[in-house]
C-alpha cells in the first residue's frame, strides 16, 4: 500500500545572491510579489494540495521568515480598534495557514543538503518539496497531479518544464522516456545539473517542485559534493533513477504558468503578470501599462 503524502518541505536557506544587495538582511522569499511575499503563495499552494505539515528549512537572516507566519497581535489589535476587517484577515491568514516548523540549516551546503535535514522530521514517508523562490500559478493543479502520480506509479516524482536551449544551464536537465498510456508521465533516465551550454541532451528543465521516496535520505547522506561544490539533490535522483531505488524517478511534464522570483527579471514579470488579474489592481494597471508601452 502506498503512504500518503501529508508533509511540505520548503528550502529557504539559499543565499540568494542573483538579488542582492536586495537579499543582504532579508530571505529572497521575502521579497513581496504583489502584497504577499513570495513564501506565502508557496506555503498556500501545499496547503491547498492537502499539506498542512509544513517544514521550512532556512538559513541566516530567518526571522523575518517565522514572524511572517506568527501572530502579531498589536498589529491586530490596532486593525480591529480601527475596524479595518479586510486588512485584519489579510494579516492573520499567513499565521492560520499551516502547521509550520523551522529547522536551521547551519551551513549553506546546497539543496541537497537542504533536503537531508528534514530527514527526523518527515521520517519514512513520501514527501513532497517546495523551492521557496519557485512560485507555480496558483490555478494549476501540479503539486496534486505529482502526488496522484506517486502514488499510482510508487516513485519519486519531479516536475519538468520545456525551456529554450539557451537556458537549459540554469537547470538540471532530464534524459526522459515516454511511459504507454500515460499521457505528460515520463520515465526519468539520465538527469545533469546545470549543463554546459550546448551539451543538454532534451530541452527538459527540473522545476521547483518535487515528490520524493523516504528512499532519497540514504542516498543524500553519501552523496558527495557536485556542481558548484554543492550536495546536488539532481545527484541523488539520478542515483534512485538508474538503481530503481524507492520505485526510481517519473516526471509529469508542466506547461503552465511559473516564475522563478529569485531571478530578477522573472520576479518582475511575476508582480505584473499577478497585479494585471486582480480586481483591485488589474484595470488601472492595464490602462497604465498599454500607455507605457506605446512610449517606450
Ligand atoms: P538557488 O539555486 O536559487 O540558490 O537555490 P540560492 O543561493 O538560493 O540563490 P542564488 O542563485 O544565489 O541567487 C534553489 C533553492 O534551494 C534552496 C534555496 O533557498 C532555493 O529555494 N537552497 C539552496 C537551500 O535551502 N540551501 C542551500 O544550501 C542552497
Amino acid at each position: 500500500m502506498t503512504r500518503p503524502v501529508t508533509k511540505a518541505v520548503i528550502p529557504a536557506a539559499g543565499l540568494g545572491t542573483r538579488f542582492l544587495p536586495a537579499t543582504k538582511a532579508m530571505p529572497k522569499e521575502m521579497l513581496p510579489v504583489v502584497d504577499k511575499p513570495a513564501i506565502q503563495y508557496v506555503v498556500e499552494e501545499a496547503v491547498g494540495a492537502g499539506l498542512v505539515d509544513v517544514l521550512m528549512i532556512t538559513g541566516r537572516n530567518k526571522q523575518p521568515l517565522e514572524n511572517h507566519f506568527d501572530r502579531v497581535w498589536e498589529l491586530e489589535r490596532t486593525l480591529e480598534a480601527k475596524g479595518d476587517t479586510g486588512r485584519l484577515e489579510a494579516v492573520m491568514q499567513a499565521s492560520d495557514l499551516a502547521d509550520v516548523h523551522y529547522l536551521r540549516q547551519g551551513d549553506p551546503r546546497g539543496l541537497g543538503h537542504a533536503v537531508l535535514k528534514a530527514r527526523q522530521h518527515v521520517g519514512g514517508e513520501p514527501f513532497a518539496v517546495l523551492l521557496g523562490d519557485d512560485l507555480i500559478d496558483e490555478q494549476e493543479t501540479l503539486l496534486a497531479d505529482m502526488i496522484r502520480v506517486s502514488a499510482e506509479h510508487g516513485a519519486s516524482v519531479v516536475a519538468l518544464m520545456e525551456v529554450a536551449p539557451q537556458d537549459a544551464q540554469k537547470f538540471g536537465v532530464a534524459t526522459v522516456e515516454a511511459i504507454p498510456g500515460h499521457d505528460g508521465v515520463v520515465r526519468v533516465l539520465d538527469l545533469v545539473e546545470k549543463p554546459a551550454p550546448g551539451t543538454q541532451r532534451s530541452n527538459l528543465a527540473v522545476i521547483g517542485r518535487y515528490v520524493l521516496q523516504p528512499e532519497i535520505f540514504e542516498v543524500l547522506a553519501r552523496t558527495a559534493p557536485g556542481k558548484g561544490g554543492e550536495i546536488q539533490l539532481t545527484d541523488a535522483l539520478l542515483e534512485l533513477s538508474r538503481t530503481g531505488l524507492g520505485g526510481g524517478v517519473v516526471g509529469v511534464v508542466f506547461h503552465g504558468r511559473r516564475f522563478d522570483t529569485g531571478d530578477r527579471l522573472d520576479y518582475i514579470k511575476a508582480i505584473v503578470q499577478l497585479a494585471v488579474e486582480r480586481d483591485d489592481l488589474g484595470a488601472p494597471l492595464r490602462a497604465w501599462l498599454k500607455d507605457f508601452v506605446a512610449e517606450i
